[in-house]
């Protein structure tokens, strides 16, 4: 029920009850935030989606459980005949069941029709209700009781809509019609006859982020933006704040709107400004916060982070209050590099695809966060591309977190549609940076579509709404021609003729390029060839967006591959980041990619694109071993051989051979084959002169008949601080099943990854190991992936992720049994929510 406690024209906010909400049974327990007795408002409760940049308004309830949805089988009928058979929904929701691999997008490609029951109090109609989709791939038409209430297009942005005019007291169904087809003439798609694998990525349809109901009073604050300025002075470092107020009707007494920066809950500097009332409409409010001395800075070692509460006051009381979340920290790209809070620091990245393995995009916030984790922790990036769309705001929540630095662009790839396709990249801009502005770890805007032609008129005005809306980030668009190509003349069969992607009249901020020049050099010790960079452009700041992929080296890296690929992936991408390092003018390098993703296009196998140093599940590859040592050892002494040791029967005789590679930040190791001294290695720094921590070649040419064990010690200023065992003795593997969480709530949408591998007595991965993985899981949860798992498929490695069901908590434990290797089980507890 909405139910709003007191009379909504003097200005109270609605509050809500405890009576069923939902016909599904939702529960409002944690959702009864509103004013105390004195008007003021209690402290926001956590946000348990973790989308610290929501608006916290007098009620917001997540709209996540209680969907049905079906497939609708003649579309001219609705909304008088909906789907025959409808199957219960919890967002975030994909409308087939999928694979890990193998997708067939004619499974999804048909409109599909979600509805479920709201419940609202009379006295609620007198507020004002909005309902937001955060992302729906890739049309939707929403209907209210029936009655037609709106439609949107595209699947990266918020799709939102006031419905107050469409509910009724009592039972109101929301309906939504899911567009899941290719080809509807919106970013990134291209229009038939295109299919979906024309562009890089699967895009799954279906209501695959989360939705929730927003109740506000008549008169509202909407779109808050904290812009941090001046940062690095203390004595004039401030606070711009500004945001809208939309008001339904006229409010003459004096309206004040207070902006608070907090820090623990406690008032680090506040400024209230008086309006002499409102006509109905909407309104730009300013104001500034000073006296910011003593703030701490964001940084990619601190994220420090604050958070900012606007209030809005008519007649003396708070009638609605946000929040949202700001760090203070100054991003500079520049011709000699990037600088932040005025200190040098080199970029070094990947570039993330939100798909994942069976669900498409539909992972909850928790998921979402791992991936931020996994780029910063264990990846040790410091920066990451949002390629190539905006992506889930738990994500970017988990970045401004950890100090993960962020490029996000507005969706596309290498194809411009006509004028109506365009007024949809203008949209999309302009609700990217509406919605993610406030993130501190966003460093720059994608406002040129991924490797597009050029179109000047266009980018014009993406960059106009840039600096209108925001104007405190630089702008950028990937581009695929380099710089001495951008001339804008083509050699062709044809002749020469205009080059559609000369990048002669860029006028972003920062020149990115895809740079996957396929030229090599030798390494000076001989060892390896090398991928070059092209040398910086000088006359702008110049990140380089891309490189390796599948286009530098080898197309696949998968874990059935041989392990001379496997390795090269790691030494591809290590010498692309020590060029970048190895010249101040460029500002650093992301890299393609961070995970594989699903795909129909180019150098795809089973609708997979194995480009990522982590594969779908997220389970670090060979080729991540690089990234994995590029931390200082006092953080983690790290050890990771881009090889296999192993001697099996895929195995190339002689083991890993010439040339394997271990990747350490240690200052030398020391190997031991068999229990025997083998080598004392020192960093390669001859081959890689600009890396904080190179790779150790060493010859592993070994007799592996009796299955010798390798030992590597690690020592930093002469003391050891590692050690790792290796085991070629097959006779010792297991299957090893890890989840990423202990915790689960149970929302019914919460969800914690199980990843399993085959391994040898110590841990580490076993090369191409087989079999089926059985799993079995009891308590109160649902498993999501293929079970049995077929592990060959990739190289002994799998995923599957535990989901909780709404309302049912208690322990949870998971088997996973391989008929060769005997069974694991791991557990966890689902909490109550709310
Ligand atoms: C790039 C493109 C990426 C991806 C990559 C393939 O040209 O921008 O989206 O397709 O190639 O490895």
């Amino acid at each position: 029920m909405l139910e709003p406690a007191g009379d909504l024209r003097d200005g109270t906010a609605p509050t809500v009850s405890r009576r069923g909400f939902l016909k599904l049974g939702l529960t409002l327990a944690g959702m009864v935030g509103f004013l105390g007795a004195d008007g003021r408002m209690p402290p926001p409760a956590p946000h348990r989606t973790g989308r610290a940049n929501a608006h916290v308004s007098p009620a917001v309830l997540e709209l996540n459980d209680g969907w049905e949805y079906g497939r609708l089988e003649e579309p001219g009928l609705w909304p008088y005949r909906g789907p025959s058979r409808y199957e219960e929904a919890v967002l975030p929701h994909t409308v087939v069941r999928l694979s890990w691999c193998d997708w067939r997008p004619e499974r999804w490609q048909h409109l599909w029709v979600y509805r479920r029951e709201v419940i609202a109090d009379g006295n609620a109609l007198a507020g004002r209700v909005f309902v937001e989709f955060a992302g729906i791939l890739t049309g939707a038409l929403l209907y209210v009781n029936g009655r037609f209430a709106g439609r949107h297009l595209g699947g990266y942005v918020p799709f939102e809509r006031e419905i107050t005019r469409f509910l009724r007291p009592g039972k109101n169904e929301l309906a939504v019609v899911v567009d899941a087809r290719w080809g509807q003439n919106v970013p990134p798609d291209r229009p038939r006859p295109y299919g979906p694998a024309s562009i890089d990525y699967w895009q799954p349809g279906g209501i695959y982020r989360e939705a929730y109901l927003r109740v506000y009073p008549q008169t509202f604050l909407a779109y808050p933006f904290a812009r941090p300025a001046d940062v690095l002075d203390p004595a004039r470092r401030r606070l711009e704040v500004e945001c809208l107020i939309d008001s339904a009707r006229r409010t003459p007494s004096p309206v004040h709107v207070r902006a608070e920066l907090l820090q623990g809950g406690s008032v680090i500097s506040e400024s209230t400004v008086r309006l002499p009332g409102l006509e109905p409409g909407r309104r730009r409010v300013h104001l500034t916060l000073a006296s910011l001395g003593d703030v701490k800075l964001w940084d990619v070692r601190s994220p420090n982070l604050y958070d900012v509460a606007l209030s809005l006051i008519l007649a003396g009381r708070v009638v609605h209050r946000l929040q949202t979340r700001t760090g203070f920290r100054e991003a500079r790209f520049t011709r000699e590099g990037f600088f932040l809070n005025g200190r040098r620091l080199k970029l070094f990245g990947l570039n993330r695809h939100q798909f994942y393995p069976y669900v498409g995009g539909a992972m909850p916030a928790r998921v979402q966060r791992r991936d931020a984790e996994i780029l910063k922790r264990e990846l040790n990036c410091n920066m990451v591309r949002c390629s190539h769309y905006p992506q889930s705001e738990a994500f970017l929540d988990a970045c401004d977190e950890l100090g993960l630095m962020v490029w996000e662009e507005a969706p596309g790839w290498d194809y411009i549609g006509d004028a109506s396709w365009r007024g949809y990249v203008l949209r999309d801009v302009r609700r990217m940076i509406l919605r993610d502005r406030n993130h501190p770890s966003i460093v720059i805007w994608g406002t040129r579509l991924n490797e597009t032609r050029n179109d000047p008129a266009l980018y014009r005005r993406t960059r106009e709404i840039a600096r209108d809306l925001d104007g405190s980030r630089p702008t950028t668009g990937a581009v695929k021609r380099a710089p001495e190509e951008s001339g804008g003349i083509k050699e062709s069969r044809k002749g020469r003729e205009e080059d559609p992607y000369s990048t002669r009249s860029f006028a972003e901020d920062v020149f990115s390029f895809n740079d996957y020049t396929r030229k090599y050099v030798r390494s000076r010790t001989g060892n390896f060839r090398l991928p070059v960079l092209r040398p910086p452009r000088v006359d702008m700041p110049y990140l380089v967006s891309e490189a390796i992929g599948a286009i530098v080296g080898p197309h696949f890296y998968r874990r059935i591959d041989t392990g001379r690929v496997q390795q090269e992936q790691a030494i591809l991408h290590a010498a692309v980041h020590d060029r970048a390092a190895s010249d101040e003018r460029y500002c650093g390098l992301l890299a393609w990619s961070a995970f594989d993703y699903p795909s129909g296009h180019g150098y795809s196998f089973r609708g997979v694109k194995w480009t990522g140093v982590c594969d779908v599940f997220r389970v670090p590859k060979p080729g991540a071993a690089f990234y994995r040592a590029q931390v200082d050892p006092s953080v983690r002494p790290v050890i990771e051989p881009a090889f296999y040791w192993d001697f099996g029967p895929y195995a190339p005789p002689g083991g890993p051979g010439r040339k394997s590679t271990i990747w350490s930040n240690c200052e030398r190791l020391e190997v031991f084959v068999g229990g025997r001294h083998f080598a004392s290695l020192l960093p390669d720094r001859a081959d890689f002169p600009h890396l904080e921590y190179p790779p150790f070649v060493v010859d592993l040419t070994v007799d592996g008949s009796g299955y010798p064990e390798l030992r590597i010690d690690g020592y930093v200023r002469g003391r050891r601080v590692i050690t790792r065992r290796f085991s070629s003795d097959p006779s010792g593997d297991r299957l090893l099943l890890k989840l990423d969480d202990d915790r689960l709530l149970a929302d019914g949408s919460d969800m914690t990854r199980a990843y399993f591998q085959v391994v040898d007595r110590y841990g580490a991965p076993r090369y191409r190991a087989s079999g089926r993985v059985y799993l079995h899981l009891s308590g109160p949860a649902l498993l999501v992936g293929d079970n049995p798992f077929d592990l060959g498929a990739n190289g002994g490695t799998g995923a599957v992720w535990i989901r909780s069901k709404k309302g049912a908590s208690g322990r949870v434990r998971l088997v996973a049994r391989c008929p060769l290797l005997g069974s694991s089980s791991a557990s966890l507890y689902v909490l109550p929510a709310g």
